[in-house]
């Protein structure tokens, strides 16, 4: 498995020519099973693999957020040689943005003004500043993210469109832990009461699944959130997983999103309707 540390390095690697389909996933490292189904799609689905490992700082509004997010480096290489990766692109966000990191303003619509545009403000200028970097440089034929950040889908689907046609979007299904929590790096930062309060996400995005009346549903649920302590409730809509916006009609609803804070870590969860 070949490690890059630089652009430099990575593409004189591309230009050195690279057999076959090549497959890209893009992640922030702290690499769980999550990343690891998204690593074992592109597995299949391509011949030469490609991750990234890089806490992109532009995306993170929170500066404690940013310090605070892991690094496993160690621990991610050793998943990814397992994974079967062929490379490993880990440069510093200096090197990458050839500078100090900067995001310009991205205006898409609803996608990239509702949910968690509105509670995470530039989040996704950053998401996309780094993203069309990678795409740039790594020119893949395949990139691989996972329905876990479903609105992530969403924007960097219509980057491909509007800036990177020759990438083909895989989206992944979200991997859950075995108590149903969405599996997310930032996990290991909930106490064991704060976990346990997590899993009232899933828990009404299930009962949302299973009632015939989605609207009355989110209503109740939404009540139900709002009323436990521990637990600060961003949102929970039903959404059209393309257009993303807070005004779609419920029949054209395809997902059940939510987003909360727990022990000061924010978590994002999402059903399939
Ligand atoms: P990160 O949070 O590390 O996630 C990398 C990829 O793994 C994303 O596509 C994300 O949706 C996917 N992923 C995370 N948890 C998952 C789960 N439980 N099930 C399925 N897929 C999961 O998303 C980012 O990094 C960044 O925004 C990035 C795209 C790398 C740009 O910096």
């Amino acid at each position: 498995m070949k490690i890059f540390r630089t652009t430099s390095e990575l593409i004189k690697w591309r230009k050195e020519g690279v057999l076959g389909l090549l497959g890209f996933v893009p992640t922030m490292g702290a690499l769980h099973e999550g990343h690891a189904s998204l690593l074992r799609s592109a597995r299949k689905e391509s011949d030469v693999v490609v991750l990234s490992i890089l806490v992109n700082p532009t995306q993170f509004g929170d500066v404690s957020d940013l310090e605070n997010y892991p690094k496993t480096l160690e621990k991610d290489l050793k998943i990814a040689e397992k994974e079967g990766v062929d490379a490993v692109f880990a440069p510093t966000p200096e090197d990458l943005y050839g500078g100090i990191p900067s995001a310009d303003n991205v205006d898409w619509g609803a996608i990239t003004s509702d949910f968690e545009a509105e509670f995470r403000p530039g989040h996704f200028n950053g998401v996309v500043a780094v993203v069309d970097k990678l795409f740039t440089t790594i020119n893949s034929d395949k990139a691989f993210f996972g329905e876990k950040d479903l609105q992530q889908v969403a924007v960097i689907r219509r980057l491909a469109l509007l800036h990177h046609n020759e990438v083909e979007i895989v989206s992944c299904d979200l991997i859950r832990d075995s108590d149903e929590l969405a599996l997310s790096s930032r996990n290991i930062r909930l106490s064991r009461e704060g976990r346990t309060i997590a899993l009232e996400l899933s828990k009404s995005l299930k009962a949302i699944f299973n009632s015939s009346n989605k609207v009355g549903q989110i209503r109740l649920e939404t009540s139900r959130i709002d009323a436990i302590e521990g637990l600060d409730l961003d949102y929970l809509a039903g959404v059209n997983e393309v257009t993303y916006s807070k005004n779609d009609d419920p029949q054209s609803w395809t997902h059940a999103i939510i987003a909360a804070e727990v022990d000061g870590v924010r978590l994002i969860d999402n059903i399939r309707l």
